[in-house]
């Protein structure tokens, strides 16, 4: 039997920590922040400079107050460009300017950083994947709900209509029963001193490119999802993983099986396939703003195309999280944003763990 449609962010594996007394619809309270939410960027990196920052400048709730970069030219650099104070790392997390840190290290710091922005009583946007590894995502989540912080993981994709389209026609019965989700996202070779090659800081195609197709089946089809067999192509000289496949089952009985890596064509679809039709999406993950969805359902005699308006998912996604961070965070809300991380992470090592003996 297929899986109903979860709501929009399940939320009920985590449990956050309260105090006595605490009301539990709500953390304890964070620091007060008012108008509009100040963001210091930690990491002059690609995704700041191109997606990040430049969604900032419409947005009515966020502003941006610093940039912080190893290299003092380099934070210059950067702050002349958007507008913003340059400094370090180990400043910008204790500016008084500062109320939330946009984090887009290697994914090996991620965990370390995101830590002590928190612990400097400053909200957290994290680039994806928060860790991608339970053990150290439970901690930054156990971290924020003692400190009443929001901790988001910028998966920006789930901020995307989109996907709620896709879910809608779902739990709609337009596909019949859902038999099957297939998932690719590929991408290829990347210059030889990318990050993503770097076993030290975090690299490998399963954290910088798997991790969307686990979240997507997360998304549609909720907890419970178990990792039936996975296979990883491994560089030998660099140590990463390059490449890899899986395949999931979900509680209900979906099978998933997703493809990702750095070796193929670009590739970045979806297909949900039911018992009376299937439904396909392009431009799954990484739409740029201007493009115009389309979600494609097609059955034995019958196509049908269901357009959508463009959207700046990254946009929706920093707007969200100011919001959180100015109203004050309400447990029930962001407990479903960091269930999926932490759901993403258990499925990473469960992952990994499969392809233990099928690594090519
Ligand atoms: N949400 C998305 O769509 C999306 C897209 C792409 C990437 N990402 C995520 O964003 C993060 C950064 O990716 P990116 O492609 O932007 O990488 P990138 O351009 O290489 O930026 C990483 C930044 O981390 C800092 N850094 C600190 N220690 C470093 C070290 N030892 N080596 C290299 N850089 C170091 C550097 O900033 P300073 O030199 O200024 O210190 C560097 O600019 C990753 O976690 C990635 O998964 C997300």
């Amino acid at each position: 039997m297929a899986d109903p449609a979860p709501a929009q962010q399940p939320a009920d594996a985590l449990e956050l920590r309260q105090r006595p007394g605490q009301d539990p619809g709500r953390l304890p309270a964070g620091p007060a922040v008012t108008g509009r939410l100040s963001l210091g960027v930690l990491g002059c990196s690609a995704i700041a400079r191109r997606r990040t920052i430049p969604a900032l400048d419409s947005l009515g709730n966020v502003r941006l107050a610093a940039v912080a970069s190893r290299s003092a030219e380099k934070a210059e650099r950067f702050a002349a460009t958007f507008g913003a104070e340059p400094c370090g790392y180990a400043e910008l997390i204790e500016r008084p300017d500062v109320d939330a840190v946009y984090l887009s290290l290697p994914n090996r710091l991620h965990h370390e950083w995101a830590r002590r922005a928190l612990l400097a009583g400053k909200h957290v946007l994290c680039e994806k994947p928060l860790t991608g590894d339970p053990a150290t995502t439970k901690d930054l989540i156990d971290l924020a709900a003692e400190r009443g912080l929001v901790l988001r993981e910028n998966f920006a994709f789930l901020h995307h209509p989109q996907h709620a389209r896709v879910r809608e026609l779902m739990a709609a019965g337009r596909l019949g029963a859902v038999r099957t989700l297939s998932v690719a996202f590929t991408i290829p070779p990347l210059p030889s001193d990318d990050i993503r090659y770097d076993a030290a800081l975090g690299g490998g195609s399963l954290l910088d490119l798997g991790v969307y197709p686990l979240r997507l089946a997360w998304l549609l089809f909720g907890d419970g999802l178990s990792v039936a067999g996975a296979a990883l192509r491994v560089d030998e000289r660099l140590g990463v993983d390059v490449a890899g496949q899986a395949m999931l089952v979900s509680r209900g009985g979906v099978f998933v099986d997703l493809r990702f890596g750095f070796q193929h064509s670009y590739r970045c679809r979806y297909e949900v396939w039911g018992s009376t039709a299937s439904l396909s999406l392009d431009r799954a993950f990484t739409p740029p703003p201007d493009h115009r969805p389309a979600v494609v359902v097609e059955e034995q005699d019958h196509d049908e195309r269901f357009f959508l308006p463009p959207a700046h998912q990254f946009r929706l996604s920093v707007s969200s999280f100011a919001d959180a961070a100015l109203r004050g965070a309400v447990a029930s809300e962001e407990q479903g944003w960091l269930t999926g991380a932490l759901e993403t992470a258990r499925l990473v090592e469960d992952v990994r763990t499969a392809a233990a003996g099928h690594l090519a």
